[in-house]
C-alpha cells in the first residue's frame, strides 16, 4: 500500500456538534491518525427532517469529506447512518462506517437481562435503526424506543446540566423506566453530552451505550483490514469545519474534547 494513502485523514461528519462526541473516541482510539470533520451547524437538527432531505445532506457532506483527500467516512450522525447509509456506501469507494451497527452489536453484546432502551431522534426511532440491527443479532432480545428531540438543542446550547434538562429527561425517559431495561443506547451523538442527566434519571443499575466508543473500534478494525493504519508515531492533525458557528460551539468543544480547537473553519456545504 502507498505511503501516502496511509497518511490521508479520516473524515467525520455529522449535523452539528454531536460530531465532538464521537471525534473525541476516535482521537483517543487512534491518536496518530489525522482527522477531518465537519459539523453542519447550519443545517441541524437532521433528525427531524424527511429521509430524503437528510440523504441529500449526508451525500454533500460528505463530498465536502471526500474533497479533503480523506481514506475513510465515518457517519457520526445516527440519523443520517439510519437514513443514508447505503447511498453512502454505493457512491463513495472509501469504507463509510455508521454508528448504528456497531451502537447495536456493543448494546446486544454488554446486555446482561435482554432489555435494552434505545433514545434517539425521531428520525432515528421512526426508522426503528437500532431495533432492527439489535433483534437481527438476537431475536431474543427486547428492545423499546422513545424519541427525544428536545436533547439536541439541549446539547447545541450547552444546557447539559440545567435544571430543565433535568426535567425534560425525566418526561421524556419516563416510558423507559417503566420497562425495567439494563442498558440504554444513547443512539444520537448528541446525548452523551447530556450522559449525567440520562444517568441520573435512569439509575445506575441502566448501562448506557455510547456509539462512539463502539465506531471507533470499528474504523480501526476497517482501517487495518484495508491495510491504511497510518505508520505515523507523531500525534494526528485535526481539522475542524462547520457549516456555520454557533456562540456555544467552542465552549462545547472545550468541554467535550478536553482541549481547545483553535482552527475552525466556516464552509458553504452543497455548493
Ligand atoms: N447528531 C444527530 C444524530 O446523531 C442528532 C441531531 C440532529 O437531529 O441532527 O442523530
Amino acid at each position: 500500500m502507498n505511503f501516502m494513502e496511509k497518511e490521508k485523514p479520516i473524515g467525520v461528519f455529522d449535523s452539528g456538534i454531536g460530531v465532538l462526541t464521537v471525534v473525541k473516541r476516535i482521537a483517543s482510539a487512534l491518536p496518530n491518525e489525522s482527522i477531518v470533520y465537519f459539523g453542519d451547524t447550519a443545517r441541524v437538527p437532521y433528525g427531524s427532517k424527511s429521509n430524503e432531505t437528510v440523504i441529500e445532506y449526508a451525500m454533500q457532506d460528505a463530498q465536502f469529506l471526500m474533497k479533503k483527500g480523506v481514506k475513510a467516512i465515518v457517519v457520526a450522525c445516527n440519523t443520517a447512518s439510519s437514513v443514508a447509509l447505503d447511498e453512502l456506501k454505493a457512491a463513495f469507494t472509501v469504507p463509510v462506517i455508521g454508528v448504528i451497527e456497531p451502537g447495536a452489536a456493543m448494546a446486544a453484546k454488554l446486555s446482561t437481562g435482554g432489555r435494552i432502551g434505545v433514545i434517539g431522534t425521531r428520525a432515528t426511532v421512526n426508522n426503528h435503526a437500532y431495533a432492527k440491527k439489535i433483534l437481527g443479532l438476537n431475536s431474543k432480545l427486547e428492545v423499546f424506543e422513545t424519541a427525544c428531540p428536545l436533547f439536541v438543542p439541549l446539547a447545541e446550547e450547552g444546557w447539559h446540566e440545567h435544571p430543565s434538562a433535568y426535567i425534560i429527561a425525566q418526561e421524556y425517559l419516563h416510558e423507559l423506566q417503566m420497562k425495567d431495561i439494563d442498558t440504554l443506547v444513547l443512539g444520537c451523538t448528541h446525548y452523551p453530552i447530556l450522559a449525567k442527566v440520562i444517568q441520573k434519571v435512569m439509575g445506575d443499575k441502566v448501562k448506557l451505550i455510547d456509539s462512539g466508543i463502539a465506531t471507533s473500534e470499528v474504523v480501526r478494525s476497517e482501517l487495518e483490514r484495508i491495510g491504511l493504519v497510518s505508520n505515523s508515531n507523531a500525534l494526528g492533525r485535526m481539522s475542524f469545519y462547520v457549516s456555520d458557528i454557533p456562540s456555544t460551539f467552542q465552549k462545547i468543544a472545550r468541554i467535550f474534547l478536553e482541549r481547545e480547537i483553535p482552527d475552525v473553519q466556516k464552509i458553504l456545504v452543497g455548493s
